[in-house]
């Protein structure tokens, strides 16, 4: 087995990693992380809507007071982020419009009203008249929207980028390499044995793999978390100066029981996703992706096919089976969990550092997380070996 190299070892350099690094390192743990392209992963795909509020759903109350509590972390984490690095996170606290093209539409998302009403949300009913004035290139046949002015959004890749930044700054090491598997001696998670053959041992591993947690070899079967890739494909597009100001804010819709959005960002880019796929580990951008997407962003906003179109990709969400992150012990001593955060990992990721972080120093997670440890998911993940 490996001797016991650093406190902490995270596998999985994501922006989940990294913020858990991060946290672990200004706590001062001697910490590392083990990834062959640290800030690489879904949030080079994501569009990185902070939407607690317009991605609602019935069922999901505490998820939503979780996202609540990371959305109100987002200022100090993104100042805190920004001083310490000198990078801008293109954070844009834009608000959103969620509008409808149809009467089925405007029937449902009266239903998301009323539930965002009920949970003491703020938002707020337009004609579609209303939301034309707000966003003079919508289409003619906009029905009625919600304008939620706190959904706001992030460029995940620069924070991804900053992030990498911090962590080294802080002192983590990386090591940039895939973690073959996991070292259990004694009963307990003693480090990686990564891909080149180094063995890396640590007091604490956390697992924060996104879509690649739940097949991590050296992990007990059955405590190995019900974690499953869920793909997205996501176009980029260029807002040329002329037509500026194209969106001045995030502008969403379901059509056809889909989701579209349109994310616009500062310098110009448009981000337009996404496709749900349940599809494995495939990450091929398909000619039937690309045409949904463009075929539902146009009919929210007809102007889009003059813009060139710079970027597609797809990218794999790390999807649980309530939609919801597994943060916490994962029944194995040793080994912390910090995966699963499906459609809202950007948007947790202030939250989940702090978790983690009281985790590993014996603090208190903040209370919104109490319900998302992963023994929800059965006995089995919660048996300590003896
Ligand atoms: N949160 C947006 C998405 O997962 O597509």
């Amino acid at each position: 087995m490996p001797s016991r190299t650093c406190d902490v070892l995270v596998i999985g350099g994501g922006i989940i990693g990294l913020v858990t690094a991060w946290r672990a390192a200004q706590h001062g743990l001697a910490t590392a992380v083990v990834d062959p392209e640290p800030g690489g992963g879904a949030a080079r795909v994501a569009a990185g809507m902070l939407a607690a509020v317009t991605e609602l759903h019935y069922g999901e109350e505490e998820l939503l007071a979780l996202n609540l509590e990371s959305a109100r972390r987002y200022p100090d984490f993104a100042a805190e982020l920004t001083e310490l690095t000198g990078r801008g996170l293109g954070y844009r606290r834009c608000g959103t419009l969620a509008v409808a093209l149809d009467s089925d539409d405007r029937a449902h998302l009266r239903e998301l009203h009323a539930l965002q009403r009920r949970s003491g949300l703020d938002s707020q009913w337009l004609s579609g008249r209303e939301c034309r004035r707000l966003e003079p290139m919508l289409a003619p046949g906009v029905r009625g929207g919600l304008r939620v002015d706190g959904d706001h959004q992030i460029d995940p890749r620069r924070l991804a980028s900053a992030l990498v930044d911090a962590c080294e700054r802080a002192g983590v090491v990386f090591h940039r390499c895939w973690a073959e598997r996991l070292d259990v001696a004694g009963g307990r998670a003693a480090g990686v044995t990564a891909a080149d053959g180094t063995r890396l041992g640590a007091g604490t591993v956390v697992l924060a793999g996104g879509s690649l947690s739940g097949r991590l070899a050296g992990v007990p079967d059955d405590l190995l978390p019900p974690v499953r890739p869920v793909k997205g494909q996501v176009l980029r597009l260029t807002v040329p100066r002329r037509y500026a100001p194209f969106l001045s804010r995030t502008v969403r819709a379901v059509v056809r029981g889909g989701q579209v959005y349109l994310v616009p960002r500062e310098d110009g880019e448009l981000v337009v996703g996404a496709t749900s796929e349940e599809l494995g580990w495939d990450t091929t951008v398909t000619a039937g992706g690309v045409y949904e997407l463009l075929r539902d962003a146009h009919e929210l906003v007809p102007g889009i096919t003059e813009l060139p179109l710079t970027e597609t990709r797809a990218g794999l969400r790390p999807g649980s089976p309530d939609n919801a992150p597994l943060l916490g012990p994962s029944g194995l001593d040793g080994l912390l969990l910090a995966t699963g955060h499906y459609r809202n990992g950007v948007l947790l990721t202030p939250v989940t550092g702090d978790v983690m972080a009281a985790l590993l120093t014996g603090g208190e997670p903040p209370r919104a997380a109490r319900p998302f440890t992963p023994e929800r998911f059965g006995a089995a993940l919660l048996e300590q070996p003896a």
